[in-house]
């Protein structure tokens, strides 16, 4: 049997995967740098000073069809500002996955209300609907449906649950950029839709977000909500109209942004391309599950996750995503550890100011707990899941070298 890395091997890689850290995966360059001089030269970094990050905007909201677009400084004050839009508040609950960044509860607790995670598809990783519908209550305000590693949520009881019960359906569409569920683009479908411009994530700025709705009212709510909650139309004195934050992008992100949108197709197709090619290779491996994409649906690959049935292997998921690492391949284990109701900002309750705040908020009035066994399919799915970059500038030979790794260090612990 061959030698592992780990034990002293031979890895399959010795040089460097290309990486979304920097420019050795990242097509960033020339047009940037144009529309970037032109900022600078202009002296007005400020947005409502130039015209940046209004165009991006305007061409970010005419690339996904819809009618209006905010960019704000983050993908998590993109989503706080979709909240903060729709009216939630103290005393809401607000539904959403335990498969997520921080990024999306941030958009909850930052609104004062309380976040309330159903259990996860074990096939898809994304929210399971049917357990979505058994977690509303009289407080369920909102559902946040997030497209995680790029594959599409299962929308369609979504939109009906929320129609039926009238709450409000934001998406994340944070890891999703062209993602499709059954050919409408992700982010067109919910009420309101939020990117991430996040440096891994598929366009970027280094931060920055974006949030899009066809709902002129929710758009107008989310323009003053970035921008102090000050209604400029009004003119002097300034009117306060509704409590906001300062989430305004800049114009040095907005020209950054507007060289990005152009390429974000080019890095979405080659993904695609890479993801497809990988699945094929590896499909050989048995207790190895590629990532399922449902009919309907096209899938984004910000990453792509590898479910593994560990009782076919001698082995944790730790060691071999170690294993695999040593052979030169950046694979992960799991995604954000564990989820995430099992932080102690959830366990412990570590609200506002040091208090329980807003879980001990009079206007919600009510007991809620996070423990392990909340959400029992994705505490289960996150042990065994390998996460393994997709990168536009992946070649064929990265492909066949993660192939190869997968295969060598899975031969070695395989149950004989
Ligand atoms: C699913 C998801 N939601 C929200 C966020 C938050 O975005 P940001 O890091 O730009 O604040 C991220 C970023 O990693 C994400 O992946």
């Amino acid at each position: 049997m061959v030698k592992l890395a780990i034990h002293g091997g031979e890895p399959v890689r010795r040089s460097p995967f290309p990486t979304v850290s920097d420019k050795s995966g990242r097509n960033i360059g020339r047009e940037e740098l144009e529309l970037l001089k032109r900022v600078v030269e202009s002296g007005a970094l400020f947005r409502y000073s130039g015209t940046m990050v209004s165009s991006f905007e305007r061409e970010f909201a005419g690339f996904l069809g819809v009618k209006h677009a905010v960019a704000s400084t983050s993908g998590t004050a993109a989503l706080h500002i979709a909240t903060g839009a729709a009216g939630i508040g103290p005393g809401m609950e607000v539904i959403t996955s335990p498969l997520t960044d921080i990024g999306t509860i941030i958009a909850i607790l930052g609104q004062n209300a309380i976040p309330v995670f159903a259990d996860i598809d074990p096939d898809t990783y994304n929210l399971d609907p049917e357990d979505v519908r058994n977690k509303v209550t009289d407080k369920t305000r909102a559902v946040i449906a997030v497209h995680i590693f790029g594959l599409p949520a299962d929308m369609d009881p979504l939109v009906e649950l929320a129609e039926e019960k009238d709450l409000v359906l934001i998406e994340d569409c944070a890891q999703a950029y062209l993602a499709e569920y059954k050919g409408r683009l992700v982010g067109t479908i919910g009420d309101i839709g939020c990117f991430s411009l996040q440096q891994s994530k598929h366009m970027f700025t280094g931060d920055g977000g974006i949030t899009v709705t066809d709902d002129d009212e929710l758009a107008r709510k989310a323009r003053l909500f970035m921008d102090k909650g000050w209604d400029r139309s009004l003119g002097l004195p300034r009117a306060y109209v509704m409590l906001g934050f300062n989430y305004r992008m800049t114009e040095l992100q907005g020209a950054v942004a507007r060289a990005q949108l152009k390429k974000v197709r080019w890095v979405v197709e080659r993904r695609r391309r890479v993801a497809e090619s990988l699945t094929k290779k590896i499909s050989g491996i048995d207790g190895l599950i590629p990532p399922k994409v449902p009919k309907g649906c096209k899938h984004s690959y910000w990453l792509y996750p590898l479910k593994i049935e560990l009782s076919m292997f001698d082995a944790t998921l730790d060691d071999i995503v170690k294993a695999l690492q040593a052979e030169g391949i950046p694979a992960g284990a799991g995604y954000i550890g564990k989820p995430i109701y099992m932080a102690p900002l959830f366990t412990e309750k570590r609200g506002y100011g040091g208090t329980k705040c807003p879980w001990i908020c009079p206007l919600y009035g009510r007991e809620i707990d996070y423990y392990e066994g909340l959400c029992p399919q994705a505490e289960k799915t996150i042990r065994q899941l390998i996460t393994l970059p997709c990168n536009e500038y992946f070649t064929e030979e990265d492909v066949e070298d993660i192939a190869e790794a997968l295969e060598k260090v899975l031969y070695y612990y395989r149950r004989r």
